[in-house]
């Protein structure tokens, strides 16, 4: 993301704010890679928006513009199941991963101008919790009648919004197995979601070669 084919990809409208935002400790702390400066404020965000602590560790070596990604392997909020399922067993996933990944819409939301799509998921977007998980379970979510792409609302308020590949883990079995569990116990998603985040944020560093340190635990702000 740091060039402009993969910058521009439609998928990750909207995240220029956050490199933006990181810019000014970039060059505060050059020695950092941006890979690692943006996987790291990923983890403090989670963990400071009253969220589990992620184990984390240096070693993503930035890439050149000739590296980029071709377009289209990152997830498209308009499809099923198939398509979720394809871009992350790419990348090693199960299910269980799967919806415990897509839990982080707790937080934050759509914005038409960055992906088309418009709404928080939850009420409380600027807290990691399990919310996500039990309004997709208890709440009654119809397609919206708007002017925009497909996405479902919840018939009570129509205030909180699901994307086409939220509302799949619970229309495919096997994801919702795991969407019920995380709604029952919010600890088990933590953990999970922790791991999984761990995962992710791994893929493509070279931590065999060349990283041998044990994973970091952040201290949070409010700690000494
Ligand atoms: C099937 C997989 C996924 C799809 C299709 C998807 C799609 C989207 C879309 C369309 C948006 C709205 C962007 C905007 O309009 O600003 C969004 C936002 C967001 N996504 Fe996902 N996402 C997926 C998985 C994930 C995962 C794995 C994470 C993190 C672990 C994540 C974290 C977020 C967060 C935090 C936001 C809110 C951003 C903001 O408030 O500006 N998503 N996602």
């Amino acid at each position: 993301m740091r060039f402009e084919p993969e910058a521009k990809h439609g998928a990750n409208n909207g995240l220029n704010v956050a490199r933006d935002l990181l810019e000014p400790i970039k060059q505060e702390f050059p020695w950092i890679s941006y890979g690692d400066l943006w996987t790291l404020a990923g983890v403090a965000a989670i963990q400071e928006l009253g969220g589990p602590k992620i184990p984390w560790r240096p070693g993503r070596i930035d890439g050149f513009a000739a590296q980029c990604t071709p377009d289209g392997r990152l997830p498209d909020a308009a499809q099923g199941a198939d398509h979720v399922r394809n871009i992350f067993y790419r990348m090693g996933f199960n299910d269980q991963e799967i919806v415990a990944l897509v839990g982080a819409h707790a937080l934050g939301r759509c914005h038409r101008d960055r992906s088309g799509f418009d709404g928080p998921w939850t009420f409380s977007p600027t807290s990691v919790t399990n919310e996500f998980y039990k309004l997709l379970l208890n709440e009654k979510w119809v397609w919206k009648k708007w002017d925009g792409p497909k996405q479902l609302e919840d018939k009570k308020t129509h205030s909180l919004m699901m994307l086409p590949t939220d509302y799949v883990l619970i229309q495919d079995k096997s994801f919702k197995k795991w969407v019920k569990a995380y709604a029952e116990d919010e600890q088990l998603w933590f953990k999970d979601f922790a791991a999984a985040v761990s995962t992710l944020f791994e893929l493509g560093v070279p931590t065999q070669q060349f990283v041998s340190s044990e994973p970091w635990i952040l201290k949070g702000s409010d700690e000494q």
